[in-house]
């Protein structure tokens, strides 16, 4: 019998052992970061808000002009057979679109098989137990994201070596993690998540520049039952150091609360009040029989 505890992937139209799976060099995917992708979790053997997730990467596809042969009902049940397969009750989850291999000799795009993949994993945590506990040191970048004009970051997408230099730039600064910014200096996101601050009773998240977030979405939901003014708009670096709170949200480890901006204390240099109750209601969501579809092992 495969092991498949330690992940499983969908390739070819087979389920394979993680450690197995493998995609082909030529693919423009890997060449060219030419894909898209999406991750969704699941949480005690629930799939949360698995059809967001599709949605937004079944978007994703047409604004790049991808196609596949597998429709929203063949990608959620390929998503559940992995975890099933898998047996894990804690899972990563991820659905990846790639432009595929041009025809020979040819660079046109058009001549593509678009190549649809998917894993399962055990659950990753952007940040551990004791770091979500202690709230992130966030440093922020000079470094830009790139920026929607040149790439939709409303697709999730693999332009990721923006993110990845200033992920080294933060480790050589003793930061945990790093946002960057936008051409004017706004704060946008970080490398798989997004950003909030609270002024007060004001919160601010950045819109423009960033991918929609599921885990963004939930919270600005949840934010709707609090007595606060919600505002998306520019996050100037002014602005994020001098919050009273601040927190990063992510599929890969929800609500993560940020202590310490650049070395300096956030508020009171503590996770704040807002940040926990909001980590407490995005958990307990997870049991709302709405938004949780249960894996049938
Ligand atoms: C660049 C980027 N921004 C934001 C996010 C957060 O999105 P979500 O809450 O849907 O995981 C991610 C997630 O991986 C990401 O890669």
């Amino acid at each position: 019998m495969t092991d498949f505890s330690q992940g499983v992937a969908f390739i070819e139209d087979e389920y394979v052992a993680i450690a197995e799976a493998k995609i082909p060099l030529l693919d423009w995917g890997f060449l060219h970061s030419d894909a898209t992708y999406d991750v969704a979790h699941v949480w005690r053997g629930k799939f949360f808000r698995v059809g967001e997730y599709i949605d937004r990467f079944q978007t994703s596809m047409g604004r790049l002009r991808m196609s596949i042969p597998y429709d929203r009902d063949q990608i959620q049940a390929i998503m559940f057979e992995l975890v099933r397969l898998s047996g894990l009750r804690d899972a990563y989850v991820e659905i990846i679109c790639t432009r595929g291999i041009p025809a020979p000799g040819s660079r046109d795009p058009r001549s593509c098989e678009n190549r649809f993949l998917a894993f399962a994993v055990p659950f990753v945590w952007i940040a551990n137990d004791e770091k979500r506990a202690r709230g992130l040191n966030l440093l922020i970048s000079k470094r830009q994201r790139i920026p929607p004009e040149a790439v939709d970051t409303r697709i999730k997408n693999y332009h990721w070596l923006d993110m990845v230099m200033a992920l080294f730039e933060a480790y050589d600064e003793g930061a945990d993690t790093v946002v960057l910014v936008d051409a004017e200096g706004n704060l946008v996101e970080g490398p798989g998540f997004n950003v909030f601050v609270r002024h007060g009773d004001t919160v601010i998240t950045p819109v423009r520049g960033v991918l929609e977030g599921v885990t963004r979405q939930t919270i600005l939901e949840i934010l709707t039952r609090e007595d606060l003014q919600v505002k998306q708009e520019p996050l100037p670096s002014a602005t994020a150091k001098a919050a009273d709170e601040a927190f990063l949200t992510s599929t890969a480890g929800g609500i993560m609360p940020v202590t310490r901006i650049n070395g300096e204390r956030v508020g009171d240099g503590r996770p704040g009040a807002l940040t926990t109750k909001l980590n407490d209601a995005y958990w307990a969501l997870h049991d709302d029989p709405e938004l949780n579809i249960a894996v049938e092992y």
